[in-house]
């Protein structure tokens, strides 16, 4: 199955991915994660990314597709994949398209997760990752059993530097000009899949599996 998780920053991908990815055995694809290892790092594709993420803007489409062609024809990709933050502008999609022709694979479902505004403020100013596992959780939705510290892995959490309530409003709005775009071009190709991300995350889960058919 290849499957893309759409939806502004905040509404759920990464969470959702990660109780898919199990569900589903395809393997979790996230740009977004991607680019955050390579700074760690300290790659050359690291120190490209950094400053368009810290200041909430898209990194550019020629550095996202290169990455994305070369995990996409990874061995494990073989049986499918769920990408979570990719394709982001009409370009990428473009480019995706190309892909996956290339790899005789086409898409399964687009799943939208919407939530509105003010929520994703507050899920996304209130975001705190495992330094060592990625571990997502929230100090009001989903807080740690011991603040801080992961419950998985024990693991430092911190805040992200693009979660900061200064960059947060520029990646709503950067969202809205480049990324909207794609719900109406996967719509045309009957692709999409409108879930509710609003409600409870078992619920969220549960609403996109009933979507891809796997109750
Ligand atoms: P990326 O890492 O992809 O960030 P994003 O799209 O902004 O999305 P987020 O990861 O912030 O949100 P999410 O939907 O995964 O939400 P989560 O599950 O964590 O990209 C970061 C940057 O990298 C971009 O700004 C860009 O610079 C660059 N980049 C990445 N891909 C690119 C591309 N293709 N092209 C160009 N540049 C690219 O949940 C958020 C919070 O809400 C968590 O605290 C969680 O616990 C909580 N939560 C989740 N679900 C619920 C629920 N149902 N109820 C209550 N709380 C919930
Ligand atoms: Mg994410």
């Amino acid at each position: 199955m290849q499957i893309i998780l759409m939806g502004p920053p905040g509404a759920g991908k990464g969470t959702q991915a990660e109780k898919l990815t199990g569900e589903l055995s395809i393997p979790h694809i996230s740009t977004g994660d991607m680019f955050r290892k390579a700074i760690k790092e300290g790659t050359e594709l690291g120190k490209k990314a950094k400053s368009y993420m810290d200041q909430g803007k898209l990194v550019p489409d020629e550095v996202t597709i290169g990455i994305v062609k070369e995990r996409l024809a990874e061995a494990d990709c073989n049986n499918g994949f769920l990408l979570d933050g990719f394709p982001r502008t009409v370009p990428q999609a473009d480019a995706l398209n190309e892909i996956l022709f290339e790899l005789n694979k086409s898409l399964n479902a687009v799943i939208n997760i919407k939530v509105a505004r003010d929520e994703l403020v507050e899920r996304l100013t209130g975001r705190r990752v495992c330094k060592a596992c990625g571990a997502t959780y929230h100090v009001i939705f989903n807080p740690a059993k011991e603040e801080g510290i992961c419950d998985r892995c024990g693991g430092e959490l911190y805040q992200r530097n693009d979660d900061k309530i200064e960059t947060v409003g520029n990646r709503l709005d950067v969202y809205e000009e480049q990324t909207a775009p794609l719900i109406k071009y996967y719509q045309e190709k009957g692709l999409l899949k409108e879930i509710d991300g609003s409600k409870a995350m078992d619920k969220v889960l549960a609403d996109i599996l009933a979507a891809l058919g796997r109750e």
